[in-house]
């Protein structure tokens, strides 16, 4: 959701006024997105790298993200959405951590869109840890390390049971991955926008689509229309 600080600037406005519009825009996506059948989002909410912005902005985003699914919860519900937090929740504030369990409880039985929210989350980290868990359990002897295979890794990562994304959507400009879902996005179609993340909307998200849809998807084969 880039660009939340440079909409703020531009308006004269301090920084968090662009996460606050920020909430707005992916609000509006998640309906866009479930109205229109998607079946995953995943925002990209707090990165690992983060916690090296001023205090303030820090801890003004912890309270926000309280404060939003607080006020959400019972449309979440209400929509079927199924809210996942995906990342290291440990260093979160307890408060904030309380609110992402009961969320993810209340909803997990939802029938509708994944909504998965990346927060303290690290691609890098994420790779890091499925390691360690995978060398936890070969050294248990509960499994062989000849034996580890795309799919036993990916069972080890924050999005274990999620699909991997279709398309990667960056606002504001920025062509760079930025050390998220690393592992997930191999194969994921990139679309860049010189939108900041809250002027995003359902133009925009249109546009997107309709970007994607006109890519030739060939996943390292041959396009199957050559053949
Ligand atoms: C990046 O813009 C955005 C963030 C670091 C925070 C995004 C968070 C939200 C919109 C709140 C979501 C709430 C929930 C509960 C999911 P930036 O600050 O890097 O902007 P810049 O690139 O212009 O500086």
């Amino acid at each position: 959701m880039d660009g939340n600080g440079r909409w703020a600037a531009a308006k004269g406005l301090p920084r968090v006024m662009g996460h606050q519009a920020g909430v707005e825009a992916l609000k509006t996506t998640l309906r866009l997105c479930s109205d229109w059948g998607i079946s995953a989002l995943t925002a990209y909410a707090f990165s690992t790298e983060n916690w090296s912005r001023p205090g303030q902005e820090v801890n003004f985003l912890m309270t926000l993200f309280e404060q939003v699914l607080q006020k959400e919860l019972h449309s979440l519900e209400r929509e079927q959405v199924r809210i996942r937090f995906l990342g290291e929740l440990e260093a979160l504030p307890e408060v904030l951590q309380q609110r992402i369990q009961d969320s993810t409880e209340r909803t997990a039985g939802n029938t509708g869109i994944h909504f998965n929210v990346c927060t303290n989350y690290g691609g890098r980290r994420e790779l890091v840890r499925a390691a360690q868990r995978l060398a936890r359990q070969a050294a248990e002897g509960l499994i062989v390390p000849e034996e580890i295979d795309e799919n036993s890794l990916a069972a080890e990562l924050f999005t274990t049971g999620e699909q991997d994304p279709d398309l990667l959507i960056r606002t504001s400009g920025e062509q760079r991955i930025s050390n998220f879902l690393l592992w997930q996005l191999a194969y994921a179609e990139i679309h860049v926008t010189e939108v900041y993340w809250p002027d995003f909307n359902a133009i925009t998200l249109k546009q997107a689509l309709m970007d994607f849809q006109s890519r030739q998807r060939r996943f390292g084969g041959l396009d199957t229309r050559q053949s």
